[in-house]
């Protein structure tokens, strides 16, 4: 049954029910813990009239949430990433990272970032090891006005060529993440490697949601970002590899900005490298990702 079929004695059974529980945050003190309260109840209860939830759904829901709570730990989060699989997690990205002049635009920052990732000079190798075809990264740090920002912390981290983070092989390699600083010119350099297609976490529920509606949970090839700098707002961003075949097939968390998509340009092997490093006969990339910054109180 659809919800216009709904009798007009019913509805103002249901409408009755949601004004009651949007009554019982009258008293509630924290006026925006009161409207985020008052604004689910709405939403909440449109959800289940609009698709009429029976019963037998309602309990499926409630046994997928409980699976999404048990497979989660400190290691796995799995009720992040059913947010990123809705498109929760880029909503809320897009709500609070608004634009401003030509900032470069955010994404989601996904659960393997590790604070203590080694540090390496400008021009390092954050790879580590780690195998893949490696790919030079430059470019600038600067502000909505165009000045560089020197100083600026760069955190980068990927995965290797076979889709999985160092912390996914459990043990304690440090691998493929590092920082860096901006010169004194804004400008910032790495090796690290061209990134490639991989699936998100899939062998729990979220998995099988995807599974059971014929989505894919692999997502488009990217390399993280998190910028930091005083008195700018923090960036945490990726860029996409022009190419890519799965920026056309979709990104299972909906990360995938125009803006973002760089050329990871294919030099072939013996091609002189810009710090003059030799590769032997390895093929090689070069990418450039210029960052711009918006002020904090934007
Ligand atoms: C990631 O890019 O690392 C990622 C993002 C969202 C969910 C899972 C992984
Ligand atoms: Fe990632």
């Amino acid at each position: 049954m659809s919800e216009s079929h709904v009798s007009a004695q019913q509805k103002a059974v249901e409408e009755d029910l949601v004004n009651r529980v949007l009554a019982s945050f009258d008293n509630c003190e924290n006026p925006r813990l009161k409207q985020v309260m008052q604004s689910l109840t709405v939403h909440l209860h449109d959800f289940i009239r609009d698709v009429r939830l029976t019963e037998e759904e309602w309990n499926y829901g409630i046994d997928f949430l409980t699976k999404v709570g048990h497979i989660t730990d400190d290691k796995r989060q799995e009720f992040v990433l059913l947010s990123d699989t809705l498109g929760a997690s880029m909503q809320t990205i897009a709500v609070n990272n608004e634009a401003y002049g030509d900032a470069t635009e955010a994404t989601v920052f996904g659960p393997f970032f590790l604070d203590d990732a080694p540090k390496v000079e400008n021009g390092g190798d954050i790879s580590f090891g780690a195998a893949g075809q490696p790919a030079w990264v430059e470019g600038t740090v600067k502000d909505t006005e165009g000045n560089p920002i020197s100083g600026a912390r760069i955190e980068v981290w990927e995965c290797d060529e076979d889709g999985l983070y160092d912390v996914q092989y459990g043990d304690d390699r440090r691998t493929a993440r590092a920082h860096l600083f901006s010169d004194e010119q804004g400008r910032y350099a790495f090796w690290g490697l061209t990134p490639v297609p991989y699936p998100i976490p899939h062998d729990g529920p979220v998995g099988q949601m995807l599974q059971s509606v014929g989505r894919s949970p692999v997502r488009a090839a990217h390399l993280h970002f998190m910028v930091t700098a005083p008195e700018k707002r923090t960036l945490v961003t990726h860029i996409f590899v022009d190419g890519d075949p799965q920026l056309e097939i979709g990104d299972s968390v909906f990360g995938v900005k125009d803006s973002l998509i760089k050329e990871f340009k294919r030099q072939p092997a013996g091609t002189e490298t810009p710090d003059g490093r030799d590769l032997g006969e390895q093929t090689w990339a070069h990418a450039r990702f210029d960052i711009v910054l918006a002020p904090a109180e934007s």
